[in-house]
């Protein structure tokens, strides 16, 4: 396989050669060109397909890229991760769990039927109805409530993030599905605020540009008990981060995650424009952008690079 080809080679697993590795993962991964990008909103359909880039960062602030590391896309799913965690932040652990959920739906992200069958609970923090009911937690008007999020995810990835005007655009004219289930979930007493504001700022918070670099950086926070390894600064508390990297051990690829926690044995989330974060605990952050997906909405050589990387640093935490 992958890893024995790389030993055979010469490019032996560990973290003295990691640029190599980051390299390798890059090269092998992009041969391939499974799925289809996204098109459910129109304008991550103009993506060029061929995009793919590759990063590590360690907790300590070491940096490795390969290919379109730096190339912006629209964050999208990766948010309910980071989101997630300065809810957590702000009103504990019980609090998150009691309204939102840790459990896995096996159901689609925008699943209107889990909800049903789970007596109007969002389930977890991950799907849509669990990240808007997260969404709707953050205290403080609706404004205070994006200040706060696009600040959080800001201090996550260690710079200010910029919204795209045109996807945020393209999804509030698309986006009647995300509205049903906010309207669902508030006649469920589970969203206590107006539901319109609460899509608009969660399409908001989907709509932030980010880079391969950037989301091996918000990883890397993660990975490091909350303190950002590039500028130093505590975003969340080490607690946070355990509940965080928990649920997405359980949820973050969604009804694939029992695949991609046997493939990889990392904690990861992934979002329709074609990033995953992926969190090696107490080592780093992996950040990967191919925007070509499978069936579930997760990138295909995102999902292969970071198994190879997993696999050749010896991540996987079982
Ligand atoms: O709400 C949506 O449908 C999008 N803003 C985000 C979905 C997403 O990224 C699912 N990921 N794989």
């Amino acid at each position: 396989d992958d890893v024995d080809q790389a030993v055979s080679t010469g490019l032996l697993p560990g973290w003295d050669r990691v640029d190599e590795h980051v390299a390798a993962a890059y090269e092998r991964s992009r041969e391939n060109h499974d799925g289809v990008v996204a098109d459910y909103i129109p304008a991550l359909a103009a993506v060029d397909p061929a995009l793919f880039g590759v990063s590590v960062i360690e907790v300590d602030g070491g940096t490795h890229v390969a290919g379109d590391a730096d190339v912006a896309f629209s964050v999208q799913s990766i948010s309910k991760a980071f989101v997630y965690a300065l809810v957590c932040e702000e009103l504990g652990h019980d609090a998150v769990r009691e309204r939102v959920g840790v459990n896995n739906t096996g159901l689609a992200f925008n699943s209107v039927v889990a909800i049903e069958l789970n007596d109007g609970h969002p389930m977890n923090p991950m799907v849509n109805a669990g990240a808007l009911a997260t969404t709707a937690m953050v205290p403080g008007s609706p404004d205070e409530q994006w200040d706060a999020i696009h600040a959080g995810l800001s201090r996550f990835a260690g710079r200010t993030l910029v919204l795209d005007e045109e996807v945020y655009a393209s999804e509030v004219r698309t986006n009647q599905r995300n509205r049903a289930i906010a309207r669902l979930l508030e006649s469920y007493g589970r969203i206590q605020t107006d539901p319109a504001r609460v899509v608009d700022t969660y399409t908001r918070q989907c709509s932030l540009l980010v880079t391969a670099r950037d989301l091996a950086v918000m990883g890397a926070t993660l990975a490091d008990g909350g303190v950002n390894p590039v500028t130093g600064e505590r975003v969340v508390s080490p607690a946070v981060c355990r509940d965080t990297l928990a649920v997405l051990a359980a949820n973050g690829l969604y009804e694939r995650s029992g695949e991609w926690l046997f493939e990889i044995g990392l904690p990861g989330k992934s979002g329709v424009a074609g990033g995953i974060v992926t969190i090696a605990p107490g080592k780093a952050g992996i950040g990967t952008f191919a925007p070509r997906l499978d069936a579930a909405g997760n990138s295909v050589r995102g999902q292969r690079a970071t198994a190879y990387l997993s696999r050749v640093l010896g991540l996987n935490v079982f």
